[in-house]
């Protein structure tokens, strides 16, 4: 900023990070896809605060409150809400050891004593949730929301296996966890929701195959997945939990503060006797210096542990101090309070610098165009790396990314790293623009911009490496699993010219193999017989294997379910599609889209031609007391699970939903069924207890 600059320039700049702000909270607590790192968010907040602490008159001048201390609201649509007991705070987060010993110091002036003892604890980059155990059971678990009241999100939180339903009390004579006998009325206990790299992978994949956007990073799969309105759903993904900190506790504290519960240390101790999942390691040390000792230990520890750790929470260990000191902005709504008695700092995010030697861009299967940064390889957070994404081309041109660049490129829990900015001291001088291909780097067609988006597309339905990719698709474990089909054979078929599509698979011979591979016999035999063994692959792989947008292997399954056979499929109305459980009107356009296509419409034919006769799902459960009803669970049921009953109904061939609609045939109710039943009642949707299920489901 010059010194020339006006009030209204300054007020103008900080309109503009508040907004630019607004934007960001809502992408990350709202939609649960950020656009930018979680340092440049950071920055941009920080810059924020700067400006207005020095310009005060200005920022009060605008309209409506400043996104400094607020912290985000992540209420959605579809949830109830709910008041904590005790407003949930948040912390400013610091990357700068300096700005901690300043901590300390303001703790020492206030406390009047130099010998403070601290927790340095992991600070989980996960999902903030509050959890409620009433008399040791467990009753609801809230999203922070804004603060004050957040979403209630029990029912996906009571999926987590590893959070126990009751909190474990002393056995008799134990001493130890005598005091985690007595069991509060009623305590709120927050803590972190989040998911491991191996699952966030997994979900990928699915996600990938099913033509949808991959998520950034586990957090922002773990926040949209507890967002799910579908508990089931949320179920088939392993959300794991960690909890560290203490909300409102009932009966008030009087003379034995919490029940002998004085600390922070105390606290985590009594966390782990209750069976509650606590963080792998904390520190309590005393003063500052050994403060930073610890979280120079848990940089070096933090990426064994099961959780995502992006810095070290700082907190004064012992309660009646953190009673003194209190919190920041006190007289206001809970939500603004900030305490002073902690600290968050944070590890700044794992980059390097490195050099673009090329920039290539590949054709997916959709024939969207996704250009990559080929790098001289660097190491970065403990692997080589060697390709970041440079995710489209507006990106490249927004950074001015060139070939020959120096870049920063990060990997801040995302899996593929990215490239986050060009060094431009280092450009050589006679560096140009990129310039984004026009047309398709494998077939040379002009490229199209994607309705709506920002990918650049090619249209050609005959471009090899589409066709390259869709086969593999086909071919894979996700869809129609055909053995000993991987992408280098795929590869050798299209180069031999033996196949052009899908559908040419089934018609190649022995003979036509044999001069491929050196005494190939065997190996021609067993592939032209893997393949012939998948003409009657279940219906709803070969269904996954066409590659139709929005359809991934659940949609397939319907799909197959409600058809049962391509024809038939490929004859049915948009009305038709609808109609099925769980498809919105874009899956169900998609698919008709699909089949619309003369192309496509070519291909189903050929698949028929070349005896392709895909299974449809078992016949019994077709026939089954429920074929195609769908039912709601909600409730406890007497003497079932939730997974024996949902078993019980699809195998006489019904389908369990999460959420009540019109579409729905029957709500079993059990003890406790809450929102759903009245749902139900509300759409006339006829309701049924567990006998009467039972009955539905007997032999008649
Ligand atoms: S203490 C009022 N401890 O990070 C004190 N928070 O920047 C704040 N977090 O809002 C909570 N790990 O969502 C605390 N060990 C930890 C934490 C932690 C992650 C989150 C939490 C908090 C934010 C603070």
């Amino acid at each position: 900023m010059s010194a020339a600059a006006t009030p209204s320039d300054i007020t103008a700049q900080i309109a503009r990070l508040r907004t630019e702000i607004a934007v960001h909270d809502e992408r990350y607590y709202r939609q649960a896809r950020p656009e930018i790192s979680d340092f440049d968010y950071d920055q941009l907040k920080r810059a924020l605060a700067d400006l207005e602490a020095a310009h005060p008159a200005e920022a009060a001048a605008l309209f409506g409150a400043s996104p400094v201390r607020r912290v985000g609201d992540d209420r959605s649509e579809g949830f109830t809400r709910v008041k904590h007991h005790f407003g949930m705070t948040t912390l400013d987060n610091t990357y700068d050891a300096g700005e901690l010993r300043d901590f300390h110091a303001r703790l020492v002036k206030a406390l009047g004593t130099g010998d403070l003892a601290y927790t340095v604890e992991p600070k989980i980059d996960g999902v903030a949730v509050s959890l409620t155990y009433e008399n040791g059971h467990f009753t609801r678990a809230v999203t922070r929301g804004d603060g004050e009241e957040g979403d209630d999100i029990t029912a996906n939180v009571r999926t987590i296996r590893s959070l126990p339903a009751l909190l474990a009390s002393a056995p008799a004579g134990d001493d130890l966890f005598a005091a985690a006998a007595e069991l509060p009325q009623l305590i709120e206990i927050r803590g972190e929701i989040f998911m491991r790299d191996e699952e966030f992978r997994r979900i990928n994949a699915a996600q990938d195959e099913a033509g949808e956007l991959p998520y950034a990073n586990p957090r922002n799969l773990a926040a949209g997945t507890i967002k799910l309105i579908d508990p089931a759903i949320v179920a088939t993904r392993k959300l794991e939990i960690v909890l560290y900190g203490l909300g409102a506790y009932e009966p008030a504290p009087e003379a034995e503060p919490l029940g002998g519960l004085d600390s922070q240390s105390s606290f985590q101790a009594r966390l782990r006797a209750w069976s509650l999942p606590v963080v792998e390691k904390f520190w309590l040390v005393r003063g500052v210096d050994a403060v930073l000792a610890s979280i120079a230990e848990l940089d070096g520890l933090r990426r064994g542990f099961a959780y995502p750790t992006d810095g070290a929470v700082v907190k004064l260990d012992v309660f009646a101090q953190q009673r003194v000191v209190g919190y920041r902005g006190e007289g206001q709504a809970a939500r603004k309070l900030s305490p002073r008695w902690a600290c968050a700092y944070k590890f700044a995010p794992d980059r390097a610098q490195t050099r673009i030697l090329a920039i290539t861009v590949q054709v997916g299967r959709t024939g969207a165009v996704t250009p990559v940064a080929e790098l001289e390889p660097v190491l970065l957070a403990g692997s080589t790396v060697k390709r970041a994404t440079l995710h489209n081309a507006d990106e490249i041109a927004r950074k001015d990314v060139r070939v020959g660049d120096t870049v920063l490129v990060e990997k801040a829990g995302e899996i593929i790293p990215a490239v986050i900015e060009v060094v431009l001291a280092k450009r050589p001088a006679d560096s140009a623009a990129y310039v984004f291909p026009s047309d398709c780097p494998a077939c040379g067609t002009p490229l199209a911009r994607e309705e709506g988006g920002v990918k650049w597309m090619c249209v050609n339905a005959d471009c090899h490496e589409k066709t390259r990719r869709r086969i593999e698709h086909f071919a894979s474990k996700a869809c129609v699993d055909i053995d000993g089909l991987g992408e280098e054979i795929v590869e050798l078929l299209l180069s031999k010219k033996l196949i052009r599509g899908v559908s040419d698979l089934f018609l190649l011979t022995q003979a036509q193999l044999l001069p491929l591979k050196k005494s190939g016999e065997v190996w021609a035999g067993n592939l032209v017989n893997a393949i012939a063994a998948r003409r009657t692959a279940d219906l709803w792989r070969v269904i996954h294997g066409l590659g139709i947008p929005q359809v991934g292997a659940a949609a397939a399954k319907d799909l197959a379910r409600r058809f049962r056979s391509l024809d038939g499929l490929a004859e049915a109305t948009l009305n038709e599609i609808i109609q099925i459980d769980g498809f919105g009107e874009k899956t169900a356009e998609s698919v008709r889209a699909w089949f619309n296509q003369p192309s496509n419409r070519m291909l189903v034919a050929e698949l028929l031609a070349a005896r392709v006769s895909p299974t449809p799902p078992a016949a019994s459960s077709v026939g089954g007391a429920l074929a195609g009803k769908t039912l709601v669970l909600t409730g406890t049921l007497s003497s079932l699970s939730r997974e024996e009953a949902q078993a019980m109904i699809e195998t006489a061939g019904g389908k369990v939903s999460g959420s009540v609609s019109k579409k729905t045939h029957y709500v079993v109710a059990g003890e406790e069924a809450g929102s759903k039943l009245e749902k139900a009642r509300a759409l006339g949707v006829e309701v049924l207890d567990e006998t009467g299920l039972r009955a539905l489901l007997a032999p008649r």
